[in-house]
């Protein structure tokens, strides 16, 4: 039996990614306001997906104040990737923009007001990766509208699949032929739900 190190949670605390001021001022609103953001181990891994598959362009549903969206757009700007995401209610939209401005990925980041679900159908192109991250009962529905617009070998992460409402997007990606997924359960500080499932998922 290998030796686990004593007291995990703490001990993987100590080792969650740096952020900046811009970062933290956002993490200190979201704690604030009760706004569900990624934080920061979700946020690296965003970073890490968007720079190491070199993302030239990237669909996120789900904005809110564009945490999630600055740690994505900080791994694809550098390879000349560009960022799609959309978010219904107007007031998030715009404090995302303003906060992506304040990050300096205007040029990389388009910030659309709209309801995801209406808004997919009507897109055209394909996208290497699509981060969703809207209500959790919707995935299921959106899971159909993601096929023609991920690009075969193109990448789908999931957040929250541990709540209960991502059942039947679990249970229809994990059946489905175009899919190959994997759930992880994972411990995630100061994610929106500390102990949360994410599903990663290739286009075949
Ligand atoms: C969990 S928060 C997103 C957090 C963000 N991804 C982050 O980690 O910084 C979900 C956001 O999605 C928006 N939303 C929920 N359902 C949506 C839909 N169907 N279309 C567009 N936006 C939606 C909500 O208004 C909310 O701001």
């Amino acid at each position: 039996m290998p030796d686990i190190v004593e007291n995990p949670e703490n001990y993987f605390r100590q080792l969650v990614p740096e952020r900046d001021a811009l970062l933290m001022d956002l993490e200190a609103e979201a704690d604030a306001e009760g706004i569900p953001i990624v934080g920061p181990v979700v946020g690296g891994l965003l970073f890490v997906l968007a720079r190491a598959t070199r993302a030239q362009s990237i669909l996120e549903l789900g904005t809110a104040t564009g945490y999630s969206t600055i740690w994505l757009g900080r791994g694809c700007s550098q390879a000349g990737g560009r960022i799609l995401t959309l978010e219904y209610d107007a007031d998030m939209a715009e404090r995302a923009r303003k906060n992506i401005a304040r990050a300096n990925l205007s040029e990389t980041v388009s910030v659309c007001r709209a309801e995801a679900i209406e808004m997919l159908p009507g897109l055209t192109g394909q996208y290497d990766m699509v981060f969703m991250d809207i209500e959790k009962q919707d995935y299921r529905a959106v899971l159909g509208q993601l096929e023609p617009l991920v690009r075969p070998g193109g990448l789908l992460l999931a957040d929250n699949t541990g709540f209960k409402d991502a059942d039947a997007f679990n249970q229809a990606i994990f059946s489905a032929s175009g899919w190959e997924s994997v759930q992880i359960f994972s411990y995630l500080p100061k994610h929106s739900g500390i102990y949360d499932g994410l599903c990663f998922a290739v286009r075949l």
